[in-house]
């Protein structure tokens, strides 16, 4: 039995999960934790808000799921991290913020970190078993989301409804918004350089529209390999809850009796500039990626409140990353500290 703790359960992720759990003898619930809504009785163990890692403590979970939505997630990937327990993590921003932090906690702790965001999962399974030096490069794919192929101009006054309209996944709000201004695939550009060790200059990312390729993985020799299969979190869900073991989802393969085409395309930078932000701010080092987060975070839900355009989010974590230093964290609270300053920014600087 592998008994699982998931943490961010009443979301998109969260409940996914569950369905997994359900459905594999092998895993246990142990404990279950929300941001705000009750969840009494859904594992022996419950939690609302405060410090999840109370909970991880008196559960003494296999694997800890981490599907917290944003920096609220750090400490319970830390706490997995630096005690050795699998850690299945959908919760990138907590790996973005911390960085280096975190692989030094890896290292210390010995443990798995199985990523559940879809591409890098792909990504795991594409390099697992290769050594280093066959790697040439890592392309991550992303749908482009609602406003793909629109210009600046056409996106000045699109509303969070309009935002929050994603083509091929259903996601919890502040990842859906991420997915329409690039955030999000500026995010997943930080994870891969943390998971698999690559310089930002071998991740590439390009557009795949259908997302059915979730990341291809360049090899010296010229051959590349691919991940794919029809998007649905439930399968980079159970790779992680049930590695290695890969065990079966309800989830059908490819069909391909009605053909199948698939169609790739640079991103568009100049319009969507958060990606090209966070590949800057992840060559720059140091705390700009979590000071990326926090102000992209801030700025996000300004917009879901209708305080921020949708430009105005880019504008705004540009405007604060020009103003932080950037100073290596050497801990946790050093790196909270940077995150609160950071907020404190955006929130001051948010640009209509
Ligand atoms: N959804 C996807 O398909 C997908 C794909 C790849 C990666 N991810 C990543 O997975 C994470 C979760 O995404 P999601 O779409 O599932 O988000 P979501 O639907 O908004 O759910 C967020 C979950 O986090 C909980 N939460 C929020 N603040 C918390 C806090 N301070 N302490 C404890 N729990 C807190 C929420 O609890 P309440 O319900 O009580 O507020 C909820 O259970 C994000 O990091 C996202 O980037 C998601």
């Amino acid at each position: 039995m592998k008994r699982v703790a998931v943490l961010g359960v009443t979301g998109s992720i969260g409940r996914q999960a569950l369905e997994i759990v359900d459905s594999h003898p092998e895993l246990e619930l142990a404990a279950a934790a929300s941001g705000s809504q009750p969840i009494d009785g859904l594992a022996p163990l419950t939690q609302v808000g405060g410090d999840l890692t109370e909970l991880l403590e008196r559960s003494e979970p296999d694997v800890v799921l981490n599907a917290v939505v944003g920096f609220a997630g750090l400490p319970a990937t830390l706490w997995a991290l630096e005690r050795g327990v699998t850690l299945a993590l959908a919760n990138k921003e907590s790996l973005v913020a911390a960085g280096e932090l975190a692989l030094q906690a890896r290292e210390r702790g010995g443990g798995l970190l199985l990523p559940v965001d879809s591409e890098h999962s792909a990504a795991f399974q594409c390099l697992e078993g290769r050594e280093p030096e066959q790697v040439d490069s890592l392309v991550l794919t992303g749908s482009g989301g609602p406003f793909r192929g629109r210009t600046r101009d056409e996106l000045e006054d699109v509303t969070p409804e309009e935002a929050l309209a994603h083509p091929t996944w259903r996601m919890g709000p502040k990842i859906t918004v991420d997915s329409a201004t690039l955030a999000n695939k500026g995010l997943e550009l930080l994870e891969a350089h943390f998971l698999f060790g690559l310089p930002y200059d071998r991740i590439e990312v390009v557009l795949q529209p259908t997302s059915i390729v979730h990341a291809l993985v360049r090899f010296r020799d010229g051959a590349t390999l691919a991940h794919l299969g029809y998007p649905d979190m439930r399968v980079p869900i159970s790779f992680a809850l049930t590695y290695p073991e890969r065990a079966a989802t309800p989830i059908a393969p490819l069909d391909f009796s009605q053909g199948l085409v698939l169609e790739f395309e640079p991103p568009d930078l100049e319009t969507f500039p958060l990606l090209a932000l966070a590949r800057r701010a992840g060559e720059q080092g140091g705390t700009f990626p979590c000071a990326f987060n926090a102000a992209n975070e801030v700025a996000v839900a300004a917009f879901l409140e209708g305080r921020l355009s949708f430009l105005g989010i880019a504008a705004t974590v540009e405007e604060t990353l020009a103003a932080v230093e950037g100073a290596p964290a050497r801990d946790l609270a050093d790196l909270t500290e940077v995150d609160q300053a950071a907020r404190r920014l955006a929130e001051k600087d948010l640009v209509a």
